[in-house]
């Protein structure tokens, strides 16, 4: 899968690892930044260009990191067509994509360890959105939100 990793200096060291990971796995990463260690850089410089990739589909998936998680989510729900959510457990990983179709995980760099953020993105990664009647019907309430914003 072509997939898009972003972050801040909160989620740094987290991110250069799970690239790593991804590659080895045999996906393709396009990583939006940030390109190197700096305390005073700001996550919405590195967590737009990637929820845009993810809604214009040049990413099929996106991965964004800050310190805590909650900044990149709140960022990256505020570009239309982002479903976003930060996520710390297993359950969540596969049911957001399956029942929300959730197309940006979202990550505190600070708050999980390497072994847990790599079930998560294999979790998210794996999982596909069902297309079930009442999740369609949801989601399309949760769009209808967007209209006029765009
Ligand atoms: C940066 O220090 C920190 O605030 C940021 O990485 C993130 O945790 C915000 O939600």
């Amino acid at each position: 899968m072509r997939v898009g990793i972003a972050t801040d200096h909160g989620g740094f060291g987290l991110k250069e690892e799970l690239i790593g990971q991804l590659r080895a796995a045999g996906h393709e990463v396009v990583d939006f930044g940030a390109h190197s260690l700096n305390p005073s850089d700001d996550y919405p410089d590195f967590v737009v260009p990637l929820a845009q990739a993810v809604v214009a589909s040049k990413v099929e998936r996106g991965v964004a990191i800050c310190g805590s998680g909650v900044g990149a989510a709140v960022c990256a729900n505020k570009v239309p067509g982002v479903r976003a959510a930060l996520i710390h457990d297993h359950f969540s990983a596969k049911q957001g994509v399956e029942d929300d179709h959730m197309n940006i995980l979202c990550m505190g760099g600070r708050t999980v360890g390497l072994a847990v953020a790599w079930d998560l993105v294999q979790t998210f990664l794996a999982a596909t959105y069902s297309h079930a009647e009442r999740h369609l019907r949801r989601l399309g309430k949760v769009a209808s939100l967007e209209i006029g914003k765009q």
